[in-house]
């Protein structure tokens, strides 16, 4: 199936809210999103770079009735260099919602906890689950990142998960960890590390994937539940290139349609 057209969006806002993080606001005419679907953002003249796959962070209605969507981006080349200076009033094309959604994978009732765990920018699919299942003390939220000085001011970076999830731990990798902050601890290393596994009902992560294998792995020696958001380079969204290919278990899959959430257990990480 060949993409069809995206709808053009109004840049609401543009906060750069670290030197690595920045956060997208536009309005958007479409279909509610399901958090943990993500869309094919492409800057315009689209000639000059191909469309990204984008998580969603946050999707809500304003008091006016306006639908509003947020992506969290983290700079890392010359297509998010050019998101980034995007302002309010300029235009950018989304296809959307696509692949599948964590509300598929939650289990019912869970007698504990639902562990969140998002590494960098994955924090966003996780941040966009919190706020759409807003029930108390079901989440529990943990963030890592590289720098400390990437996470400034973290405050802003996580103050969405932070409405509606506990937030349990922040890490980085470097730098010295600061004070507590949404009363969770700050600790120095990878946050995988930081993990009860055993006490929660499921493990939902999202980040790069030296993170998730090693989530799937505790995972699997705690005997819990792990779902995982994989993020690849897509070029068409909808399973026609088969560009975004998965190794799986069970064969070679498609990121964008299968996907993006996949069973940890299913996945052969590299
Ligand atoms: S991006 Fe083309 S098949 Fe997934």
């Amino acid at each position: 199936m060949f993409p069809k057209a995206g709808v053009r969006c109004n840049v609401e806002s543009n906060s750069q809210i670290s030197g690595v993080f920045f956060r997208l606001e536009v309005a958007w005419p479409g279909a509610v999103p399901q958090p943990g679907q993500f869309f094919m953002c492409r800057l315009l003249p689209s000639a000059v770079f191909l469309p990204r796959a984008i998580s969603f962070e946050t999707f809500y209605i304003d008091p006016g009735g306006a639908k509003r969507l947020s992506f969290l981006i983290a700079r890392k080349g010359k297509a998010t260099e050019a998101f980034a200076l995007l302002k309010k009033g300029d235009v950018v094309e989304l296809r959307g919602p696509l692949g599948n959604s964590w509300l598929t994978v939650m289990p019912r009732n869970p007698p504990k906890p639902i562990a969140l765990i998002g590494g960098n920018a994955g924090i966003a699919p996780l941040t966009a689950l919190a706020c759409a299942v807003k029930a108390q003390n079901l989440f529990h939220f943990y963030a890592g990142f590289r720098t400390e000085k990437n996470t400034l001011p973290l405050a802003l970076l996580l103050t969405p998960a932070a409405a509606s999830a506990v937030i349990a731990c922040i890490a980085s990798e470097a730098g010295k960890p600061r004070k507590k902050m949404f009363g969770a601890e700050r600790v120095k290393g990878r946050i995988p590390d930081f993990v009860n596994y055993t006490g929660y009902s499921a493990v939902f992560a999202c980040g790069s994937g030296p993170m998730l294998a090693a989530i799937a792995g505790h995972c699997r020696q705690s005997s819990t539940p792990c779902y995982v958001s994989l993020e690849r380079p897509m070029a068409c969204g909808t399973g026609a290139c088969l560009g975004c290919a998965v190794q799986t278990r069970n064969g070679n899959k498609r990121c964008c349609v299968e996907g993006p959430i996949f069973p940890a257990e299913e996945l052969v990480f590299e």
